[in-house]
């Protein structure tokens, strides 16, 4: 690494360790937290929204060049920028956010027909389920069904799993992540009556419990799999450090993932893992104080190295709904825990100034670092479910 780059990596890792509990500005209350930091949301997001150049979405933003970076509307992450906005609209009422939410899905809408993605429940369920559980019409209706219809062309039951990936040097691919596609398959059936969809979920997440966990209920990131057999071929990392490490987002993954099948179909094992799967986040002696991740549990480098906003974000957002299904005791860890995770991702550590960051509200998320790519950078899953985490909190304390 360049020396200069390893000394404001340095100089980033000590501002961000220093930053405990104790030190930080006292808040008065969880309500007043939460208020303000979706007030700020809903300006940040009006900001962000006045600088959108036109027929693109969101992705990054570079502080050190000014960057903004977007992507086309076949890029994984074109949900949420829509899904925020919606957030923020059901929050604030503000109807612009709403019209631009509408603007960008008109672009997004096409991909209803794409093939060539598992992410079809990101881009299309965080956006258009969010549009259809504020303002439920027949469009939307149609547009997430045939989402759901085109996800399910990439389930094999000999795997047992939906594709991943169509690219790389993997036969079969499987990744952790795609764990949060499964939610628009409950939909569909649930709206249809189609019990196809419920049968895809079940078994892909059932081949997922069996094949992506380890014994301390950490997970791989990418199991291939021979299509002709469904054997495993190998277990294997992308994104994070080792194939054998645990890349925190992929925890937060399959965190939410194992929360949501248990909330759609009630089977206890379901609800056994989002356990597991919690304890082994909130217990990790490499957890730092202020609860939000670095990029992998198992990285040497720990603490010189990058935090990972998303994966607290998600990490957040899971909490609050396992809290909900769980025995008193866990209840009032996974609620301590996410607010501890709210508190922090909500000062000035981690979210950005009024105007700044592109107009992203969260810094410090790593996307893609073994590929060298969104490395200490704002991304609008780290905003998508801060925001959900904040909504699902006031929610619960009403
Ligand atoms: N699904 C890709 C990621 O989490 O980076």
């Amino acid at each position: 690494m360049h020396i200069i780059k390893k000394l404001c990596l340095l100089l980033t890792c000590c501002y961000i360790s220093g930053t405990s509990f104790s030190q930080q500005k006292p808040v008065t209350g969880m309500q007043t937290l939460i208020d303000s930091a979706l007030h700020r949301a809903v300006k940040q997001y009006t900001f962000m929204s006045a600088n959108m150049p036109p027929g693109v979405l969101p992705k990054t933003y570079y502080w050190g060049t000014r960057k903004f970076e977007t992507s086309p509307t076949s890029w994984w992450t074109s949900g949420f920028y829509p899904g925020s906005l919606h957030y923020l609209y059901e929050y604030s009422h503000d109807h612009s956010l709403q019209d631009e939410a509408a603007r960008v899905e008109k672009l997004l809408e096409k991909e209803q027909f794409n093939k060539g993605t598992h992410d079809l429940g990101f881009m299309m369920y965080c956006s258009f389920g969010n549009a259809n559980r504020l303002h439920p019409s027949k469009e939307y209706e149609e547009i997430l069904m045939n989402s759901a219809r085109s996800l399910s062309t990439r389930f094999n039951p000999v795997t047992g799993c939906i594709r991943s990936w169509d690219h790389g040097k993997w036969k079969f691919p499987v990744i952790i992540d795609n764990m949060m596609n499964l939610e628009l398959l409950f939909w569909a059936t649930k709206y249809s009556g189609d019990s196809s969809f419920y049968r895809i979920a079940v078994t892909h997440a059932n081949t997922t419990m069996k094949n992506h966990f380890r014994k301390d209920h950490s997970s791989y990131h990418v199991v291939d799999y021979d299509p002709a057999t469904g054997k495993v071929i190998s277990k294997t990392t992308h994104q994070g450090y080792a194939d054998e490490s645990a890349w925190a987002r992929g925890q937060a993954w399959g965190l939410y993932g194992y929360t949501v099948m248990y909330r759609c179909t009630k089977n206890k094992n379901y609800l056994t893992l989002a356990n597991g799967i919690a304890q082994f986040i909130m217990n990790h002696p490499n957890l730092p104080a202020d609860k939000i991740p670095y990029w992998d549990y198992n990285t040497p480098d720990i603490p010189a190295t990058y935090r990972d906003a998303s994966a607290a974000a998600i990490t957040a957002s899971a909490l609050l709904e396992l809290s909900k299904y769980t025995d008193a005791k866990s209840s009032s860890q996974y609620i301590h825990f996410a607010e501890q995770v709210l508190r922090s991702l909500s000062t000035p550590t981690y979210t950005a100034p009024p105007g700044e960051n592109g107009g992203f509200i969260l810094k410090h998320s790593t996307g893609h670092l073994p590929g060298n790519s969104e490395i200490d950078v704002p991304l609008t899953y780290a905003d998508y479910y801060y925001i959900e985490a904040l909504m699902r909190y006031k929610a619960m304390r009403k």
